[in-house]
């Protein structure tokens, strides 16, 4: 099967309507559709949206306004009338409830803002009214009849029930698009286009955060029940059962994970040797730090949509080294030879010991503050360079820095260790209890990545950690005496008042 061919999907939606056939049909609510609170304003609708929405929509709501290249996924085109985020059933047009969530809420994971925090209730019900003007079908004039699903009595989360959405999850073939780790690299996932034509990709589930149609068990309930028209995410109302469908929420729940993010990545103390494999228990025992990276926009050629949000990192050291291993998931391994660039993350040092809180220029440094820069590659391995400003770059030896990498279930780890004492006085060494400046870049060869385009983060600090001394065990010993001791004073002091004359 041809995974560009538009019809891809509607193929692998109806192979698995075929093969989940004879389950139940979903509950539909046969209640009118709750009224709008608010009657149109034509002219104040319009006014708002040129305002506030026109920039990414486009004024007559294509998809097509000034910002639109600059923001992955495209804001979406009004004028087909497919909504993602509804309670009505797959093909159905959405509520005016329905659509006002969205604008409130936003989308999150793309840069659909949550319009509450801008704009009065009043207000996004005339947008409401205004993006329903704006699908050049005239489907909204006709207001067909709309079905809505039932979201009731979500059951109690066990063990139990996410052991059997396992299995649902197995059954109805979520990981052909989803993954086997659910981390979005499924056999299908390269090469999806959605209904605008735009490249798509199955969603995440471990990165709870992009979930457009929110992330507690209702809202994942809803999303499968519904499908998001236009995108080849489809209905499972009609082939998976109720009860099924809360054992896959939870399920799908059970695989996300909360993000963490800061500035400082602290590395563990361990004693013996650093783990080389990246997939070593070891590894377990350092918490790890979500970077925030967002797209290289500040030097040429500028790059507005980088496929990674976030990275994250995990260090530990011993007396002789340190290790950070930087952990990211990425659907399509580029190994360089498909025609597309090598996948590649870098970590970026100032080279000197800097004078006072002087950092480099935060992308690759400038001409008086180099930078000390370590880049792995999935197809070459480590590179270690000096650069003094994205123009001017010099090969360093690897003087003791070591990387290995691995790729999993549609995730790479990769692992850099250098000793803790630099080579030279000139140059950082590593301690327990400093904070070193440090950041990170990322490329994603399947997405077209490299030189310049990539995803970087601002200047963040690893911290050596110093090993637990042993007198933090000792202190509540201290106290407990201290406390005796005081007990003990006031105890004869209140004796020898008793004893005083009165
Ligand atoms: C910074 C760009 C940006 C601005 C400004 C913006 N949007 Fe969006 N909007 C998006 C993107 C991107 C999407 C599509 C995300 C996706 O497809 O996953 C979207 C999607 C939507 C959707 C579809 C929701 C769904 O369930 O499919 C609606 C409705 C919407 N926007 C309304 C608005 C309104 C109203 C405004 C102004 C108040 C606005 N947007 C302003 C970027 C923007
Ligand atoms: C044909 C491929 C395909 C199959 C099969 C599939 N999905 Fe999806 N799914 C997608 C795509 C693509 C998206 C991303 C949609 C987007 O970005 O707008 C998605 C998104 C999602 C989301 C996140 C929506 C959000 O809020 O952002 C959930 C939850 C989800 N799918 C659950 C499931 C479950 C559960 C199953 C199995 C019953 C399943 N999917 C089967 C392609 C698929």
């Amino acid at each position: 099967m041809n995974p560009t061919n538009p019809f891809t999907h509607i193929l692998l939606t109806l192979s698995l309507a075929v093969f989940c056939s004879g389950a139940a049909v979903a509950k539909v609510s046969t209640e009118p559709v709750k009224p709008t609170p608010v009657a149109a304003n034509p002219e104040a609708g319009k006014r708002l949206y040129e305002n506030n929405c026109a920039q990414c929509h486009g004024a007559d709501g294509k998809g097509d306004g000034p910002a639109a290249d600059f923001v992955y996924p495209r804001p979406r085109d009004f004028s087909l009338a497919l909504f993602k985020v509804r309670t009505t059933l797959s093909g159905q047009l959405p509520t005016d409830h329905d659509l006002f969530k969205a604008i409130s809420k936003g989308l999150p994971g793309t840069s659909m803002p949550a319009w509450e925090k801008f704009l009065s209730e009043e207000e996004r019900w005339q947008l409401v009214h205004h993006v329903k003007t704006l699908d050049t079908m005239g489907l909204f004039k006709e207001e067909p009849p709309k079905e809505q699903v039932v979201i009731s009595n979500p059951p109690k989360v066990t063990d139990e029930l996410v052991k059997h959405g396992a299995k649902v999850f197995q059954d109805k073939k979520c990981w052909q698009c989803h993954g086997q780790s659910g981390r979005g690299d499924g056999p299908s996932a390269e090469g999806m286009k959605d209904d605008w034509g735009q490249p798509i990709r199955p969603v995440n589930f471990t990165k709870s955060w992009t979930f457009r149609g929110g992330s507690n068990l209702e809202d994942i309930y809803r999303t499968f029940t519904t499908g998001f028209d236009g995108t080849p995410m489809p209905s499972f109302a009609e082939t998976i059962k109720e009860d099924d469908r809360w054992a896959l929420a939870a399920y799908v729940k059970s695989l996300a994970r909360e993000i963490k993010t800061g500035q400082v990545v602290k590395a563990k103390h361990v004693a013996g040797d650093l783990p080389k494999d990246p997939y070593d228990k070891a590894w377990e025992q350092a918490g790890q730090l979500d970077v925030l990276l967002a797209g290289q926009i500040v030097l040429e050629p500028r790059w507005f949509k980088p496929a990674h949000d976030t990275v994250g990192v995990r260090a530990l050291y011993n007396e002789r080294e340190a290790a950070i291993m930087m952990v990211w998931d990425d659907g399509t391994q580029s190994k360089g030879d498909n025609g597309k660039p090598a996948d590649q993350v870098a970590l970026q040092w100032p080279q000197e010991k800097a004078a006072g809180n002087e950092k480099p220029y935060f992308v690759l440094g400038d001409r008086q503050n180099p930078v000390d820069y370590w880049r792995w590659n999935a197809a070459q391995g480590l590179a270690r360079q000096i650069f003094q400003g994205y123009d001017k770059a010099a090969p360093h030896g690897a003087d003791g820095v070591v990387a290995e990498g691995g790729y999993k279930d549609g995730q790479y780890r990769v692992i850099f260790r250098r000793p803790l004492s630099a080579k030279s006085d000139k140059e950082l060494s590593f301690a327990p209890g400093a904070y070193v400046p440090v950041a990170f870049h990322l490329w994603d060869g399947n997405q077209g990545e490299e030189g310049m385009k990539m995803a970087i983060s601002t200047w963040h600090y690893l911290l050596l950690e110093p090993p637990t001394p042993v007198t933090v065990y000792l202190w509540p010993l201290g106290i407990g005496f201290l406390a005796l001791g005081g007990e003990l004073a006031l105890l004869r002091r209140l004796r020898l008042r008793r004893k005083s004359p009165s």
